[in-house]
């Protein structure tokens, strides 16, 4: 190949590698971090996207972390970012414009025949194509880390978490003296959640699209579905049919419970073969370039329930019509007590419909919360005891789990 057609071939795959997601206009991520530095008092933010995982922990390849993720929409490993909100003059200090970088590491040209192309420094589309206003080398970031902090020195916010992959760098950036040692460091992920809650429309349309291909997978499942089968054919079948309406992982572990095993929560062994008469519960559904989707259906193994799985599994709905009837925007929420708890009236209604087999009400066996956010994380960020704003968007899954029946509905 000719050196042109050589740099042609490698900005075509590197444009198709850095963007692997659907990408939501760089704007939206631009304004997500002005929107972010406006936030933090003055305070510098720097966050590293975490590395590749090598060995067994390789095995499901790399995910960008979230709140990287919402911040730059980039799906590359060990980048860096800086963000420093705009300063008004003080003293001596001259005012500073907001400012904001993408610490992108240089080629390594031997390791990218492993890993494919990536974004660097040098790429000549970078900035056009990441939306950043600057783009520098990840090994020059001590030097402008020292030059933009703020005068008087501020805060700086990065991910505190000890797992992260902040937590190195940041060490690192500390033991090379970039920060004086008077310097405070802030959590930026309670920062960055109050941002998040509120989904933009963008974000709602990706979750929309892993919906409904996490739907099509629910009703192959639903068609599937007899006995004899395997909870992990189901769960495998149902991973193809989202996969293929492209989303590129399930949200979170596939739960395909049967018999017994539907009242159990976080089952994922999937690997019990479903029998006549059981009740099948499967709480699976596929992640969209990024967005997680949460379904779970509860079905008949053999396309008919006997009157007391009828009867546990309309008490189920009724609590979940409950609950959606009650929602007041602005007012209802998801935390478990309060006159405007959602929790409460699902929790009513099935304590008040039905009973054990020993003639107790059937409240006790509604043993998780009644939803929580879903967004990048199927779990999302966001406070459940706050009244639920215009842009949240959340789950509505009361559950019935009776072992004693081996009956469970979600
Ligand atoms: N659907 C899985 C969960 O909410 O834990
Ligand atoms: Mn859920």
């Amino acid at each position: 190949m000719s050196k042109t057609k050589y740099a042609l071939f490698f900005i075509l795959v590197t444009s198709a590698l850095a963007f692997a997601t659907e990408r939501q206009p760089n704007a939206t991520y631009h304004a997500r971090r002005q929107a972010l530095s406006e936030k933090t008092n003055g305070g510098v933010i720097i966050l590293f996207a975490p590395m590749e995982a090598e060995g067994p922990n390789a095995l499901y390849g790399f995910r960008q972390e979230d709140n990287f993720y919402y911040l730059t929409g980039l799906s590359e490993p060990g980048v860096g970012l800086l963000i420093a909100p705009a300063q008004a003059a003080t003293g001596t200090t001259p005012a500073r414009p907001y400012t904001e970088i993408l610490f992108l590491p240089g080629h390594n040209i031997s390791q990218e025949k492993w890993t494919g192309p990536k974004l660097g420094p040098d790429s000549p589309d970078a900035q056009r194509r990441t939306g950043f206003d600057r783009i520098a080398k990840l090994d020059d970031i001590r030097d402008e880390v020292v030059r933009i902090l703020p005068q008087p020195r501020a805060m700086v916010f990065t991910d505190q978490s000890k797992s992260s992959g902040s937590a190195g760098p940041i060490e690192w950036l500390s033991r090379a003296n970039a920060f004086p040692n008077y310097i405070g460091f802030g959590d930026v992920n309670p920062v960055i959640a109050s941002l998040r809650v509120k989904k933009d429309a963008g974000e709602m349309e990706l979750m929309r699209k892993g919906t409904d291909a996490s739907v099509s997978a629910q009703f192959a499942a639903m068609r599937a579905m007899k006995p004899g089968i395997t909870e992990r054919e189901i769960s495998a079948l149902m991973q193809y049919e989202f996969g293929k309406r492209g989303c590129e992982r399930p949200a979170y572990a596939p739960i395909v419970g049967s018999g017994f095993y539907s009242t159990v929560l976080h089952y994922s062994e999937d690997d019990q073969t479903v029998k006549d008469g059981d009740l099948v519960v499967i709480d699976v559904a596929g992640e969209y370039s990024m967005y997680a989707s949460d379904i779970t259906r509860t079905l008949p193994a053999n396309g008919h329930f006997t009157a007391r799985q009828r009867e546990i599994y309309n008490i189920v709905l009724g609590a979940h019509d409950a609950a959606i009837a009650a929602f007041k925007s602005g007012a209802s929420s998801l935390s478990r007590a309060g006159e405007n708890s959602l929790y409460q009236v699902a929790y009513e209604y099935i304590n008040t419909h039905g009973k054990d087999l020993h003639g107790e009400p059937l409240g006790k066996y509604f043993i998780h919360g009644l939803g929580h956010f879903v967004g990048l994380n199927v779990h999302d960020v966001g406070d459940i005891s706050a009244p639920l704003q215009p842009g949240a968007v959340f789950t509505i899954e009361p559950g019935i789990y009776i072992p004693e029946e081996k009956l469970g509905a979600h």
